[in-house]
C-alpha cells in the first residue's frame, strides 16, 4: 500500500491511507517535547497525566523528549466503547490517586474529536487545584471551538477515523508506528 506499512501488522485488514508517517510523527513529538521543556521549570513539579489507552504510545515518546524532572500517571476515561462515534457519556474507569495541589499538570490526549471527553474532564481536574493545567493532544479534528483549547497540538487531523500510534478501532491497530485512516 504505502511506504512504511508492514502488512503482517494488519492481519489482512485494510487501511484507507497513511495520514502521518512514523518519521513525521517522531519529528513532531520531538518538537512538542522541546516546547514543553521550555515552558516549565523544575519548580513546577510537572505531573504528566496520560489518558489511557489511546495516549499510551504518544505519552511514552513525549516524556522521553521532555528535559525536566517529571512524574507520570494515568487516567482511563471512556466514552466510545467499540463504536466509531462518541456516545457523549463519559466515565472515569480509573483515576489517579496522586495529589495535583501546587503542581503543573499536563494532560496528554491522543485525539480531540467532539471534545466531549475534555469538556467533561477538565473542570473535574481543575477542582483538584493544580498550579496549572494544560492539555497536549497529538491530534485535533477542530470540529467545533472548545471552551478550553489545548495548549499543544501535534497535528490538525482530517475528519476521518484515525488509527495507529495508540489509536484504535475496536482495540485493533494501536501498535502501528504511523497514523492511518480506516
Ligand atoms: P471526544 O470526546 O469526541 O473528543 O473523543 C475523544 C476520544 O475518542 C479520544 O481520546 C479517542 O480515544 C476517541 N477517538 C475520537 N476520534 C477518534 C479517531 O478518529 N480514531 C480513534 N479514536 C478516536
Ligand atoms: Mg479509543
Amino acid at each position: 500500500m504505502t511506504e512504511g506499512v508492514d502488512t503482517a501488522q494488519l492481519g489482512g485488514q485494510a487501511l484507507h491511507r497513511v495520514v502521518f508517517g512514523a518519521e513525521e510523527v517522531q519529528a513532531r513529538v520531538r518538537e512538542l517535547g522541546r516546547e514543553i521543556s521550555a515552558t516549565y521549570t523544575s519548580a513546577d513539579r510537572l505531573l504528566v497525566i496520560g489518558l489511557l489507552k489511546g495516549a499510551f504510545i504518544f505519552m511514552a515518546d513525549l516524556v522521553r523528549e521532555i528535559r525536566l524532572p517529571l512524574h507520570v500517571d494515568f487516567l482511563v476515561a471512556s466514552s466510545y466503547g467499540d463504536r466509531k462515534v462518541s456516545s457523549g457519556d463519559v466515565r472515569l474507569l480509573y483515576d489517579t490517586g496522586v495529589s495535583f495541589e501546587g503542581r503543573a499538570v499536563l494532560l496528554v490526549e491522543d485525539i480531540i474529536d467532539t471534545g466531549t471527553t475534555l469538556k467533561w474532564l477538565i473542570p473535574r481536574l481543575e477542582a483538584r487545584e493544580p498550579r496549572s493545567l494544560e492539555v497536549c493532544t497529538l491530534l485535533h479534528k477542530r470540529l467545533a471551538p472548545l471552551e478550553v483549547e489545548p495548549r499543544w497540538v501535534g497535528f490538525d487531523a482530517p475528519n476521518e477515523f484515525l488509527v495507529g500510534y495508540g489509536l484504535d478501532h475496536a482495540e485493533d491497530f494501536r501498535h502501528l508506528p504511523y497514523i492511518a485512516s480506516l
